[in-house]
């Protein structure tokens, strides 16, 4: 028995790769159920995927064997221990929502003190781009549990060994480059349009940096910026001033200049002048913050 705490977007997306995959009793709690103004759409969606409406949160998931809350973040902790009380023993209590590492925790506790097992699982992408073949990544104690359920039901799911908030915080240190890119990206495109080269530029990213799998890239950067991290400050100083000449506020590029200017300064600080960090670990390592 499977039970949706929240019947939104995510909810109806995996619920429908766990139909496909041939998972048989769905049930489901949504607040939008019992407001008559909003009901039709949400009965309808659990109506099409044949899932069984819950009347209250408690009863969803008193026999479930997994309960999979997919609400928002800001009510992620409160639910979970709305919840943890009417578990069944052992239940998985998977944690879907995007919320704050210490809110994972704290639903953590709450299930764990109810005899479940918690999983702080991250969702990393949107649903409206890959479906319920959405990345998920877990952890805490019912991690690996977790994993053996949904794999063969068809959900992506990726158990790490590491207690509850790991999963929340990997979301959030990712965000620094998916969002940062994001960025960068509007930026660059900007100042691209002000100077009237934007095909131009969008263009010339391409090449054999954009097609390598992002642990080899991520790499490739590090041992290359530990060479040259000088020189890119001075260059990417330089494009900084070029937005600013189109009137577009750099204030992307601006850090950017910040963190490469941070790493050149390595080099002052190492004892053998011109030594290198010999891996990209041990650049991480180095680096003063
Ligand atoms: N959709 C995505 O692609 C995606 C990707 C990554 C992460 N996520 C995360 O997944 C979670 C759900 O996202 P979603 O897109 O499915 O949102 P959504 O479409 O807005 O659905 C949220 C659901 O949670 C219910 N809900 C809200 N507050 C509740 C509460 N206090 N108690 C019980 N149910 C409550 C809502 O019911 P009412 O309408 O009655 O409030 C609704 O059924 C969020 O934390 C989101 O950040 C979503």
């Amino acid at each position: 028995v499977v039970a949706f705490l929240g019947f939104g977007e995510l909810a109806t997306a995996l619920a429908s790769v766990l139909r496909e995959g041939g998972a048989e009793s769905l049930q489901a709690f949504s607040r939008r159920r019992l407001d008559p103004g909003r009901s039709a759409e949400a009965v309808r969606r659990m109506a099409a995927l044949e899932i069984r409406s819950a009347d209250t949160l408690v009863s969803a998931v008193h026999d479930a064997d997994v309960v999979l809350s997919c609400v928002p973040g800001a009510a992620a902790a409160e639910v979970a221990e709305q919840a943890a009380s009417a578990l069944a023993p052992g239940a998985l209590y998977v944690d879907l929502a995007t919320a704050s590492p210490e809110d994972k925790e704290r639903g953590a506790r709450a299930v764990l003190a109810g005899g479940g097992r918690y999983v702080d699982a991250a969702v990393l992408g949107a649903v409206a781009a890959s479906g319920g073949a959405v990345p998920i990544a877990a952890a805490g104690v019912g991690a690996a549990a977790f994993y053996e359920f949904s794999r063969p039901l068809g959900l992506k799911v990726r158990a790490i060994d590491a207690p509850a908030g790991a999963a929340a915080r990997i979301k959030l240190l990712r965000s620094v480059y998916m969002k940062g890119r994001d960025a960068l990206v509007v930026e660059m495109l900007l100042g691209a349009r002000r100077h009237g080269l934007e095909d131009a530029v969008a263009a010339s990213i391409a090449g054999p940096g954009e097609e390598v799998p992002f642990p080899e890239l991520a790499e490739r950067i590090l041992r290359s910026t530990a060479l040259h991290a000088r020189r890119r400050a001075a260059e990417l100083g330089d494009a900084r001033v070029l937005l600013e000449a189109a009137d577009v506020e750099a204030a992307a590029t601006a850090g950017a200049v910040r963190r490469l200017q941070l790493v050149a300064e390595l080099e002052g600080e190492r004892s053998v002048p011109g030594e290198r960090p010999a891996t990209p670990v041990e650049l991480l390592e180095h680096l003063p913050r």
